[in-house]
C-alpha cells in the first residue's frame, strides 16, 4: 500500500514548539519511525506538511488514486475545518486520524473534532507513537478489505 502522512500547521515546529506538551521529538524524527516500519508492514509512506489548509486540501485531492490510506494530524485544523473534512469525505480514502497530545486532556475547544466522523478513528495521545500506532491501524484495516 501507498500510505500518505499528512501533518497540518505547526507541526513543522516540533522539538522546539511547548515540549512540555509535544514532547522533543522533530517533526524528521517521526517520519523516521513511519519509515522505519515500511519494510516490515509492506507499505511506502509519504510525507506532506503544511501550514495552508488550502495546500492540505490539494493533497488530499491529488492523493486521489495514488495513495490508498492517509494518516492525519490536522493540527488545529482539526477543531475548525469543514473543508478539510469534505475533502477527505469526497476521495473516501481510509484515514487515521492521530494526535501527539491527548485533546480530551486539553482546553474544551480541542475536545471536537470535524475529522473524527470520516475517520476510520482516532488516537491521541501517545507522542510520536499516535502515529506509528495509527499506521498500524490503518495496514490493519486495508488489510481487512481484500
Ligand atoms: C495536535 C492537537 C491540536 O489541538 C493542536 O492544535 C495541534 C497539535 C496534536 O497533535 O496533539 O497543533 O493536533
Amino acid at each position: 500500500y501507498s500510505i500518505l502522512v499528512l501533518h497540518g500547521p505547526n507541526l513543522n515546529l516540533l522539538g522546539k514548539r511547548e515540549p512540555n506538551i509535544y514532547g522533543s521529538v522533530t517533526l524528521d524524527e517521526i517520519n523516521l519511525l513511519l519509515a522505519g516500519e515500511e519494510e516490515k508492514l509492506g507499505v511506502v509512506v509519504s510525507f506532506v506538511q503544511s501550514n495552508h489548509e488550502g495546500i492540505l486540501i490539494d493533497t488530499i485531492h491529488q492523493a486521489w488514486g495514488k495513495h490508498q490510506g492517509i494518516i492525519i494530524n490536522a493540527g488545529a485544523y482539526t477543531h475548525t475545518s469543514i473543508a478539510i473534512r469534505d475533502a477527505l469525505s469526497a476521495v473516501k480514502i481510509p484515514t487515521v486520524e492521530v494526535h501527539l497530545s491527548n485533546i480530551y486532556q486539553r482546553e474544551a475547544f480541542r475536545h471536537h473534532s470535524y475529522i473524527a466522523p470520516v475517520a476510520i478513528g482516532q488516537i491521541s495521545g501517545f507522542g510520536a507513537q499516535s502515529y506509528r500506532l495509527g499506521l498500524y491501524a490503518l495496514v490493519d484495516h486495508l488489510k481487512k478489505l481484500d
